[in-house]
């Protein structure tokens, strides 16, 4: 699948003044400054559409992108900046837990992990939490450009068998990407477009 069409919608805080439309939502989640905004640019082709910042914590708010006049691409915030205040953490985490539980239309969501780190508790918490409440979701690696091909491949090698040695019993789909080389875009665009197409079907 080609994203032809990129539009931003909405930001909000408030999960209720979400977008009501019916239409098949994909949201993008993880530990601040892992690229989600850069991801989604990177997908649809454009520079600027996300928001995106060296520093971490850019992304404040539940941001709605509809793609192909078909379906929904969500950047949220990011979870676990450490240069926040006690009391914002607990704002964004209660933001996204209750985006996670209110949206219906929501089909998958993508756990972004910067493919460098080996796994940390805060996203294999966060990954239970939406085991717990059955939600789907893939692993998206991402900066892959900055590690070399042995390192990359041993890095999720790594990643994948620490969780099936841990609470895991299946591993969920992953993608390994890159937003400034515009790796792995091609195969999480066809992912999204097969679960677009099984909907459909129903
Ligand atoms: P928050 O909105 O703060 O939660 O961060 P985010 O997850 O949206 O990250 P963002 O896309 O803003 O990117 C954070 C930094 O990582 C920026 O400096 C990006 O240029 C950089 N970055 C993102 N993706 C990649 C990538 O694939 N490769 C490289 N080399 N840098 C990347
Ligand atoms: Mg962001």
């Amino acid at each position: 699948m080609r994203i032809a069409h990129a539009e931003f919608i909405v930001s909000n805080t408030d999960v209720e003044k979400c977008p009501q439309q019916a239409l098949p939502e994909y949201a993008f989640i993880g530990r601040s400054n892992v690229g989600k905004s850069s991801l989604i640019n990177s997908l649809c082709q454009r520079k600027s559409l996300a928001k995106t910042s060296g520093r971490p914590g850019k992304t404040q708010l539940i941001n709605h992108f509809k793609i192909n006049r078909e379906w929904f691409l969500v950047d949220l915030p990011g979870y676990g900046y450490a240069r926040t205040s006690k009391s914002t953490k607990k704002a964004f985490q209660k933001l996204i837990t209750h985006y996670f539980k209110a949206r219906k239309q929501l089909v998958s969501a993508f756990v972004l992990i910067d493919v460098r780190h080996p796994p940390q508790n805060i996203d294999q918490d966060f990954m239970e939490w939406l085991s717990l409440h059955e939600i789907p979701f893939a692993i998206v690696f991402t900066k892959a450009d900055k590690l070399k091909p042995l390192a990359l491949k041993k890095s999720v090698e790594h990643y994948l068998h620490t969780m099936k040695e841990t609470s895991w019993e299946e591993v969920p789909p992953h993608f390994i990407t890159s937003s400034l080389k515009k790796t792995g875009n091609e195969e999480l665009l066809t992912y999204i477009a097969q679960l677009n197409l099984s909907l459909k079907g129903l």
